[in-house]
């Protein structure tokens, strides 16, 4: 139907006639000329309809904002004094000879410069994603899928795809369930991840397995958090952690190169899970933020302030101290929001301390707790902190949990709400992760990764022994605070499987159940194997630039998991419940 799109044409087609096909973008009336700014995905092109191309001129009076067209006319150059530098074409204009209206279209409920509300957009996403800031983003998220494939595909990587439809694969969220039709109250679940299969694959000895694959989490949802997401999920055979970790930055430093010119760094820092949650109070920590957390509890032992020294003395808790620069400019309620924000986090208060002049020790300092501080708590913290006159040290005194968990997040919120915040990228590992956590309430132990995560011990007897003490074999990549990717050396014996599904409290009996497809396996020639799996979404959300991975996702789901578009998830018939067995309680379905 065309012969160019309309951000192609350009000066080098002036004089030619070209046939353009779009939407039209904007109308101007200029009391005899009429002007149509075209749109299609590559730009505008300007129209002209001039009064004595009657016909032309007809319809063009008659189109409205987003009505699809096709122009023929004439390219030429635009007058002196309205060439438009911004658009691609906007040194050119199409004068038309031809132009036939292929569809009407009614007044959009919003236009593509407003401010429209994010139910708005999701409700008319075919709509939101006319815009070009969102054609740009899912544009790139494209680029970026292609260019992995091209470098998964030279570095031997086979693509394969997994079933949507099975079992349990756990990842620590709940599962979206499938009713089965031929067996009646029985349920597929959809794969939180391919984890299972991907290991599977490896049994059998493809070696170097890859796959853009669609994951399903039923999760608290947050802005880098779908129900269903995509990972670019990878495993590897004969590979240690440190030969996987090489390939995966070569990976992430040639996709920065190629499709944003940013050269990271070679090789990626690592850290420890350790040093990330002492120094960071978090596992993914954002680099380009120069605040760290301190830890003080040794000078807090025995002080008055009850607080302080009560978590000073207690092994499962921590004292902490965060140095913020020029934070004595902060106002009395400034400091009172951020005491009310880290509440959230389960911060019983945020004490602080002014500092006038470091050089003059107590006089210098300022802040209601100093008098329950003796000095040698006071030249401690001087010592440790080396403040400069006009900062502000904050506190946090608690369980570890809390205290790190409310000063990460202070941590950031400082940076953002100060401009600390650095320019560019800050890619690193974080390593030697803790493989077990016990969970308190349900008093057992819980797996920090998925429970195929490889422990670093050397048998099952000695993970058994202590499974607090044993780390894990995973390693994490974080950029800019944003976990991007996560995987892990995998247990390959049977025996250390087994062990592992001990230690998290899981009957033998149910272990076979869910996984027995996977001990069986196990027990016909298993390589050693590991993987890792990167978040496509959050990692083209950071590429974009973007604040949350539902603008890089077609179309995502609202933070209640529905869609607003097709009013998913909807009821069905009643001959379906009837087919899968299923009877909906009339007082539940409502709530
Ligand atoms: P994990 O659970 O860490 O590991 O997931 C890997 C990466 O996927 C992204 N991610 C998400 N993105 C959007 N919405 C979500 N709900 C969501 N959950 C996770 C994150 C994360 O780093 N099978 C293992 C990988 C492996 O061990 O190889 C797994 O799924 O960026
Ligand atoms: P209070 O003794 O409760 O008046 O608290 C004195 C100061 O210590 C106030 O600034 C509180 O915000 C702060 N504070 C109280 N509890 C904690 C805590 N657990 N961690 C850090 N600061 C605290």
């Amino acid at each position: 139907m065309r012969t160019h799109y309309c951000g192609e044409v350009k000066a080098a087609q002036v004089g030619q006639t070209v046939t353009v096909a779009g939407w039209v973008h904007r109308r101007r009336d200029h009391g005899g000329v009429i002007f149509i700014d075209l749109r299609d995905r590559e730009g505008l092109l300007q129209v002209v309809a001039n009064p004595d191309a009657t016909a032309v001129f007809a319809e063009a009076e008659r189109v409205r904002s987003e009505y699809v067209l096709t122009v023929t006319g004439t390219v030429r150059r635009r007058p002196e004094g309205t060439v438009n530098p911004k658009l691609p074409s906007g040194e050119v204009e199409l004068v038309a000879s031809a132009m036939t209206v292929l569809n009407a279209a009614e007044t959009p409920p919003f236009h593509h410069d407003e401010a429209a509300s994010e139910d708005l957009r999701l409700r008319y996403r075919f709509l939101d994603l006319r815009r070009e800031e969102m054609t740009a983003r899912l544009r790139l998220r494209h680029r970026v899928t292609q260019a992995m494939r091209n470098f998964l595909d030279a570095a031997g990587f086979i693509d394969i795809e997994t079933p949507m439809l099975t079992r349990t694969t756990p990842e620590g969220a709940r599962d979206y369930i499938v009713p089965s039709r031929t067996h009646p109250g029985k349920f597929f679940a959809l794969p939180q991840s391919p984890q299972l299969f991907k290991q599977l694959l490896m049994m059998s000895g493809f070696d170097r397995y890859y796959q853009i694959a669609r994951c399903f989490r039923d999760e608290d949802l947050r802005a880098d958090r779908q129900p269903e997401f995509t990972q670019l999920d990878i495993e590897t055979s004969f590979m240690t952690e440190d030969e996987i970790m090489k390939v995966m930055e070569a990976l992430v430093r040639d996709l920065f190169r190629t499709i944003l010119g940013v050269e990271l760094p070679d090789p990626l820092p690592r850290m420890t899970w350790a040093e990330a949650v002492e120094r960071y109070g978090i596992d993914r920590p954002d680099l380009r933020i120069p605040l760290e957390l301190v830890e003080v509890g040794d000078l807090m032992q025995g002080i008055e302030f009850k607080v302080f020294a009560e978590a000073a003395a207690d092994p499962d808790a921590r004292v902490a101290a965060l140095k913020l620069p020029g934070g004595g400019a902060l106002s009395r309620k400034e400091i009172d929001d951020y005491t009310a924000y880290v509440a959230r986090y389960g911060a019983k208060g945020l004490a602080y301390i002014k500092v006038n002049d470091p050089a003059k020790g107590r006089e210098g300092l300022q802040a209601p707790i100093l008098k329950f501080m003796p000095d040698a708590t006071l030249a401690g913290l001087l010592e440790r902190l080396r403040p400069a006159a006009g900062d502000l040290i904050f506190f946090g005194a608690d369980k570890r949990k809390v205290v790190n968990d409310s000063l990460a997040a202070l941590r950031v919120k400082l940076g953002h709400d100060r401009g600390l915040v650095a320019e560019g990228w800050r890619p690193l590992w974080v390593v030697d992760f803790p493989g077990f956590e016990w969970d308190p309430q349900e008093k057992r132990w819980a797996a920090l990764h998925h429970p195929f995560t490889a422990p670093k011990v050397a048998s099952p007897e000695e993970l058994e022994a202590a499974p607090g003490k044993a780390l894990s074999r995973a390693y994490d990549m974080v950029l800019n605070g944003t976990e991007i990717g996560g995987g892990s050396i995998r247990i390959h014996t049977e025996a250390m499987q087994a062990a592992v599904f001990r230690v998290l409290g899981m009957p033998a009996e149910e272990a076979e159940g869910k996984f027995g497809f996977l001990l069986r396996a196990m027990r016909y020639g298993c390589p050693p194997h590991g993987g890792i799996a990167f978040g496509l979404d959050r990692l083209v959300m950071l590429m974009a630039g973007a604040q949350s991975i539902r603008d890089v996702i077609a179309f995502p789901k609202t933070q209640t998991a529905s869609c607003l578009m097709t009013d998913a998830p909807g009821e069905v018939s009643a001959q379906q419940l009837k087919e899968t067995g299923i009877r909906i309680r009339a007082a539940e379905a409502k709530s």
